[in-house]
């Protein structure tokens, strides 16, 4: 069992009876960093942070960017092709890989260590690597390309009643800007309230009576960005302001704070990024990690959410994340004060929030992958024949079953 950081959230680094964890945390340090050709060569090992930072020296940046930053590795990033708050402008961590390097269970070192931005060279054998968590290869090293440093920033949290106005306002941030948007996320009142209420000592930006709060950024490496204009103000914090005025002015949102300093907008991002240490110390929440497409992510939401309510009328709906790239991690915690029937519903409330996710041919794993916790789900909802090729994938790769097994395919 390959051990990176092991912050994963379904269960693949987790050892059970009998298996033997390989861990690669020692395997750590950044090989190179070509400034010409902005690409970052580093040992899987290597915590994310430690990447994000070194790339900073050279002013580039690894767009990848998620909680965990601290303590996730990159091997692991790349073996679960994890995504984080980022996704929307830059991709997932695959987008991120020119190259790799990994080791097959019988020893075999793949070398895919391209850096070059063109190469079609035969088969991309790295791909399978991304995203296998494990299964197929242990991934030793990784080549990785990089973006300039953003020179100004603009970011903002905002109140909006229905989560259809979230997807209009990104809409329309997103033609304003240019495409600058970087991370649009969302959180259900239900939940700001107890991350309010877990993290007491945490900044509260914004206080909503009711419906969602948005935490919405747009960043810019144009050189021209920090011009001031008539007002004095920057460009890009120029372009958030009016975008609010007028979404205030047609009632998308009703309130609204910009981020002044550095300090301010890492509070407020601290209320998301905690939102899931939040709903674990609350209760035993039910946990996914759905995407559907964008233009049906409302119906979902309601459709799932109706469906809750037939199963629990108090529970606490926090379908919150990424909307701006059509994931959510549409969570369910049980209703304040507690509920003596919580443990015999989260069965039927998993199975009611599939059911829905079906409905909307969404995914049953957005980023946090299959691991040992999804592999049912999985298999019940895969094509048969993708799922037959997937299995003779790894029974190339590792016929023995040695690596990994019992995750992704069972
Ligand atoms: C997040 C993790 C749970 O987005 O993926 O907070
Ligand atoms: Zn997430």
């Amino acid at each position: 069992v390959v051990q990176g950081g092991m912050t994963g959230l379904a269960g693949g680094a987790t050892p059970q009876s009998r298996e033997v964890a390989i861990s690669l945390e020692l395997l750590s340090g950044v090989q190179e960093i070509d400034q010409v050709g902005m690409t970052l060569s580093a040992l899987a090992g290597t915590p994310l942070q430690v990447l994000q930072e070194a790339a900073m020296q050279y002013n580039l940046v690894l767009p990848l960017d998620l909680a965990a930053r601290g303590s996730c590795s990159i091997g692991g990033n790349i073996a679960t092709n994890a995504g984080g708050t980022e996704v929307l402008r830059y991709g997932m961590a695959r987008s991120h890989v020119l190259g790799l390097e990994a080791v097959l269970a019988d020893g075999t070192i793949v070398n895919s260590m391209n850096k070059m931005v063109k190469n079609n060279s035969g088969y991309d054998l790295k791909q399978l690597f991304i995203g296998s968590e494990g299964t197929l290869g242990i991934i030793t090293a990784a080549c990785l390309k990089l973006v300039s440093k953003p020179i100004a920033r603009a970011t903002t949290i905002a109140v909006t009643d229905k989560f259809e106005h979230a997807l209009e306002l990104l809409d329309s941030l997103q033609h304003r800007s240019g495409d600058q948007v970087e991370s649009f996320e969302i959180m259900p009142k239900a939940l700001l309230d107890i991350v309010y209420k877990q993290f007491p000592d945490y900044a509260q930006p914004i206080q909503s009576a009711s419906g969602f709060i948005l935490l919405m950024e747009i960043s810019s490496s144009k050189s021209d960005e920090l011009e001031v204009d008539d007002s004095g103000k920057p460009a890009l914090q120029n372009l958030m302001e009016r975008f609010l005025e007028k979404a205030l002015e047609n009632t998308l949102i009703t309130d609204a704070v910009i981020a002044t300093n550095e300090a301010q907008r890492q509070a407020f991002w601290a209320i998301r990024e905690n939102a899931p240490q939040a709903t674990k110390q609350e209760s035993w929440p039910v946990n996914t990690d759905i995407s559907v497409r964008r233009d049906k992510l409302a119906a979902f939401y309601h459709h799932a959410s109706d469906a809750i309510r037939t199963i629990c009328k108090n529970c606490r709906i926090c379908g919150y994340g990424h909307v701006g790239d059509g994931n959510l991690h549409f969570n369910v915690v049980e209703a304040e004060g507690g509920d003596p029937d919580w443990p015999q519903k989260r069965a039927p409330l998993l199975a009611a929030i599939y059911a829905s996710l079906s409905e909307f041919e969404g995914s049953i794993s957005a980023e946090h992958g299959i691991g040992q916790l999804k592999t049912d789900q999985l298999k019940d909802t895969k094509d048969a024949h993708y799922y037959r090729i997937m299995t003779q994938i790894k029974n190339t790769f590792d016929p023995k079953n040695l690596l990994n097994p019992n995750r992704i395919i069972k």
